[in-house]
């Protein structure tokens, strides 16, 4: 019944059969040189990653010698793994980095060697004497995990990127616009000024862009390409537009390609419509334009707080947005409130809107009622609005309330001023997530969320915490335990400022 095998003698002990297939990957990156530690991996995976690297360009070595540059492994206890690299290492070990998976993963996922950062370092437990294998320490790609306050000492640096990320926004090119927030954000995280190019060949982040951007700032003092831009008509017309609250690059795009340039261009135009926020940003425009400060917003708490409490005595009010992150000054004043009864806040909002128009203060209100559905979670639309009941509002603030008086342009006697206020109410089982998405900065939310998605295969919103992995919601009363679900240390907001 059997066929006789037409090769002769039993295969059985050449396996892995892959193994003894010559392969033909092409090596792509010659300067790296992997080797992967059975221990803990086990033979069969170490042999499927093995090729999984292999086939993406990269050499891995079958024996730890001391061409090796990095080391991989699956056994993150420290102590053991070092004990048994210490009895087999080869001479130069010193000089490998020894890595745990995730800066495998990572690298397979980029189809490139990833820069080794902190994160991915199995840290040797005690330092031994004489020994330089302790690592640098690495600035994280995500600014969740690099503590960013508002001390910014790459500033010349910085509003340079900013001009060009915003230009790139204004031209819809996501990406590049995207490059230069980040870079932004990880100069803004660091404990010093970069003097140097060399300085930042070891942050990431920053791609040949930036790097031609900062280097010409180290030299000239300025960037040719962000003067350019600073009198360029379309910029400085977008730019313009969108300083009206209410209109964004979508508008500006429209009027721009119309042929204004000017706001009383836009206001003469009849064929013009524009909308309710529209008309309230162009008639509050000179206010609304010019920063709020820390006492303004002080004093606006005071405001909040007192409608709040008038309406419904148990609802809390708490500070969030730029001021809640210690900024002095901000372009609105962001609140959330709610109620220590579920379901209550539903008609927070409206009645609070009903007690700041009695009191004659409400220029503009802009009520967005909740479509929170909990069934509808998790949602996997990445930069989705959220669905909690929110109003946008203008308020008139009187000099008198504020200590130390109004922020107003000099010779300005009304003893008024118009403020942007957000107020977003969460059921309160709903809180934390709300104020940590509210507390920002954006740059810091946008890292946390990509955090969570890649790092953790969770997803996190303003709503919720999802774990894809159990398939199910993680609870949270504070800000605190979404980090700990997160497995991220602990961040003040005044350290959010990426
Ligand atoms: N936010 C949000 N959903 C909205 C509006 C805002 O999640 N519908 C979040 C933003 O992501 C941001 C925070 O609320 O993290 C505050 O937004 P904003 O007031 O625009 O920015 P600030 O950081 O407060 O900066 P500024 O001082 O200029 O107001
Ligand atoms: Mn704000
Ligand atoms: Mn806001």
């Amino acid at each position: 019944m059997f066929h006789t095998p037409i090769v002769p003698f039993a295969r059985k002990r050449s396996r892995p059969v892959e193994a003894a297939v010559p392969r033909h990957d092409v090596v792509k990156f010659k300067d790296v040189r992997l080797y992967l530690v059975e221990r803990k991996m086990g033979c069969s995976r170490r042999n499927f990653l093995t090729q999984l690297a292999r086939s993406k360009g990269f050499i891995v070595d079958d024996n730890l010698s001391d061409e090796v540059t990095h080391v991989v492994s699956e056994d993150s206890r420290a102590s053991s793994l070092w004990k048994w690299l210490k009895e087999c290492a080869p001479k130069n070990l010193p000089g490998v980095n020894v890595l745990d998976i995730s800066w495998f993963t990572d690298s397979m996922r980029e189809g490139r060697p990833v820069a080794v950062e902190t994160k991915h370092l199995i840290q040797i437990p005690l330092p031994t004497e004489g020994s330089p294998l302790t690592p640098v320490a690495t600035v994280s790609r995500y600014a969740c995990q690099r503590r960013t306050t508002l001390e910014n000492h790459n500033k010349k640096f910085t509003d340079a990127f900013e001009v060009l990320a915003e230009s790139y926004e204004f031209n819809n090119m996501e990406r590049p616009c995207l490059a230069f927030r980040r870079a932004t954000s990880v100069l803004k995280s660091l404990p010093c000024a970069v003097r140097c190019l060399g300085a930042t060949q070891d942050l990431p982040c920053l791609g040949q862009h930036t790097k031609k951007v900062i280097e010409e700032v180290l030299q000239c003092g300025r960037s040719f390409e962000v003067e350019e831009l600073l009198s360029d008509e379309r910029y400085q017309t977008f730019k313009l537009f969108t300083s009206v609250f209410g209109v964004g690059p979508k508008t500006a795009e429209k009027w721009f390609c119309r042929g204004l340039r000017s706001f009383s261009d836009i206001l003469t135009d009849h064929s013009i419509h524009l909308n309710r926020m529209q008309q309230s940003g162009f008639l509050h425009h000179g206010d609304i334009s010019r920063a709020v400060s820390a006492a303004e917003a002080r004093s606006l708490r005071s405001v909040i707080d007192g409608a709040v409490h008038c309406v419904t005595p148990a609802a809390t009010v708490a500070l969030t947005g730029g001021f809640h992150r210690g900024k002095e000054f901000g372009h609105d004043v962001d609140f959330i409130v709610t109620t220590p009864e579920l379901g209550e806040e539903e008609s927070l909002l409206p009645n609070v809107i009903d007690e700041l128009k009695k009191q004659g203060i409400l220029l503009y209100c802009n009520y967005q009622a909740s479509t929170f559905d909990m069934r509808k979670l998790p949602n996997h639309h990445f930069e989705a609005m959220d669905n909690f009941a929110k109003c946008f509002l203008i308020l008139r603030l009187e000099s008198s309330q504020v200590e130390g008086g109004l922020h107003c342009a000099e010779g300005d006697i009304r003893g008024w001023r118009a403020v942007r206020v957000d107020l977003v109410s969460p059921p309160v089982d709903r809180y934390a997530f709300a104020l940590l998405g509210w507390t920002g900065s954006r740059q810091f939310e946008r890292d946390l969320r990509r955090f969570a998605q890649v790092e953790r295969g969770m997803i996190l919103d303003n709503h919720a915490l999802y774990d894809k992995k159990k398939k199910e919601f993680l609870a949270a009363s504070t800000e605190k335990d979404i980090f700990a679900h997160l497995g991220l240390e602990y961040m003040e907001p005044w350290q959010r400022n990426a």
